[in-house]
């Protein structure tokens, strides 16, 4: 039986119970350790921070390992021979092999590409995949805006893009419906399908199986892990999606500035680059306007790498095998469903529902990225701009809006199809404006994600703060304008 927050007591008595319902997060305790030295930074400024979906947090001793590997040495610019090029290139295809053996992604099979983000990783993949006019690009609703922006790509070659929908409650793809969308392909053609392995919106895990399902009838599969990776495995050796797209700043929290694209190399040959720049060719010429495209990952990064930063990921990923991904995953689920139950079992006096939760209910199926709004006792949504109001005055750092992820967010506050086109929409309109038009209660829902420094406190204290919204009375008007989601 789960504790409902209320009824928590002291955080003593509250955590001697999670842990007696949760016991192997005993088994984390190295995380605990790490909080009061590496993440000390954490408590020393009293925060609850619940936004790794957003940003992760880098351990203090990542940064002074890349510091002192930044002052051992000269390092100059890898587009060269010369010996402090050289040393770059050798730390730079250190990380990179470091990459592929973190994931268990054979050379033979990946290349790993970096990218400034995983909106590059995804962009290099959009614009250079091969579309043409009866080719797919299909995807589901629950996506964030840099995978749905592929469609424009996809458009601009005379493409066809088809949306897989969400149900609502759980926001998850009816299992009996991919196979039809998977199924419609046509002849020749080059077939793209997109989708997160985690939701950012919802923390929904879409199944991975979908790859082999996807490849079985001819598609090439994007796999957006930007979300999932933080605190799961993916294994390349068991899953073979043809493109992966990662942020590492959301896996360890620094350096910021770099992300990945892990692609087949069968994949990587099909894409067609539309421009050549510093880096990306063995020779060009003016005179005659030929240029010879450089092999593997160089033809796909632009200009000078991040040759400073890509130590620090090979530093990151090393610091998560040290800690053990399993390890982290284990306690975030264990945190998680605890706030989960938390706020499922908020109420008001009147025993109306003071939170509503859009996504799975349980933990099944699902990561620590927990979308949610609080209610009024009349069961109107509360404002998310006092929400984070009173999120500050807790030290409280949480998401708010859609998350960039407007697929999820249609199906979660049942924006109908028809709604949206019969609305007008126009430039110069602020988010505020989008909102009134769409008839929407709110700028969206709140969203709380834990990670790798999180411990019983955070959610504790974030119990504590969703109290604030029981038998809520009217919110204050002078909330700020929405501009942008
Ligand atoms: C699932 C998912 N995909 C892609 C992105 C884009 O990542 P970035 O902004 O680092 O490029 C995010 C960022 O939140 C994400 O959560």
């Amino acid at each position: 039986m789960t504790i409902a927050y209320a009824d928590a007591g002291s955080i003593e008595t509250a955590e001697a119970r999670f842990r007696a319902e949760h016991p192997r997060y005993a088994d984390t305790a190295v995380l605990d350790e790490l909080r009061r030295t590496d993440f000390a930074r954490l408590d020393r400024g009293g925060h609850v921070y619940l936004d790794y979906t957003g940003g992760g947090l880098f351990a203090s001793s990542q940064l002074h390992t890349h510091m002192r590997l930044l002052e051992s040495d000269v390092f100059g610019n890898p587009h060269s021979i010369n010996p402090t090029a050289a040393a770059s290139t050798e730390l730079v295809e250190h990380a990179r092999a470091y990459v592929l053996d973190f994931f268990d992604a054979s050379p033979d099979e990946y290349v790993a590409v970096f990218t400034p983000n995983a909106t590059g990783a995804l962009r290099l993949v959009g614009e250079a995949y091969p579309f043409h006019a009866g080719d797919r690009f299909l995807l589901t609703f629950d996506n964030h805006n840099s995978v749905n922006g592929i469609r424009e790509f996809a458009r601009a070659r005379g493409a066809q893009t088809t949306y897989v929908p969400s149900v609502a409650p759980d926001l998850r793809v009816d299992p009996g419906l991919l196979p039809r969308y998977l199924t419609d392909t046509r002849g020749e053609h080059h077939n793209l399908l997109a989708y997160p392995a985690q939701s950012n919106f919802s923390g929904v895990q879409h199944p991975l199986e979908w790859i082999e399902q996807a490849h079985a009838h001819g598609w090439d599969v994007l796999l957006d892990a930007a979300a999932f990776v933080p605190t799961n495995r993916l294994d390349l050796s068991v899953w073979h999606p043809d493109f992966v797209a990662i942020s590492f700043y959301k896996m360890f929290g620094w350096p910021t500035g770099v992300g990945c694209l892990l692609a087949r190399r069968e994949a990587l040959a099909k894409l067609e680059r539309p421009w050549f720049s510093g880096g990306t060719i063995v020779a060009a010429f003016v005179q005659r306007q030929y240029y010879q495209s450089a092999p593997g990952a160089a033809h796909f990064e632009d200009g000078t790498v991040n040759y400073l930063n890509l130590p620090a990921v090979e530093i990151g990923l090393r610091f998560l095998d040290r800690v053990g991904i399993g390890r982290i995953h284990d306690r975030v689920a264990a945190l998680g469903s605890w706030l989960l139950a938390a706020l499922a079992s908020l109420h008001h006096t009147d025993g109306s529902p003071a939170a509503t939760i859009y996504g799975p209910q349980s933990w099944q199926g699902r990561g620590a990225t927990i979308a949610f709004n609080f209610l009024h006792p009349d069961g109107r949504v509360v404002d998310e701009r006092y929400v984070d109001r009173v999120a500050r005055r807790h030290n409280v750092s949480l998401r708010t809006g859609c998350f960039c992820n407007p697929g999820a967010g249609e199906v979660a506050f049942t924006i109908s199809r028809e709604t949206l086109l019969g609305s007008e929409f126009g430039e110069g309109m602020i988010l505020d404006d989008y909102v009134r038009e769409i008839g929407l209660p709110s700028g969206g829902a709140i969203r709380a994600s834990l990670g790798l420094a999180s411990n019983f406190s955070d959610v504790y204290r974030f119990a504590r703060f969703a109290a604030e919204f029981r038998d809520l009375g009217s919110v204050p008007d002078d909330l700020p304008p929405r501009i942008v989601c």
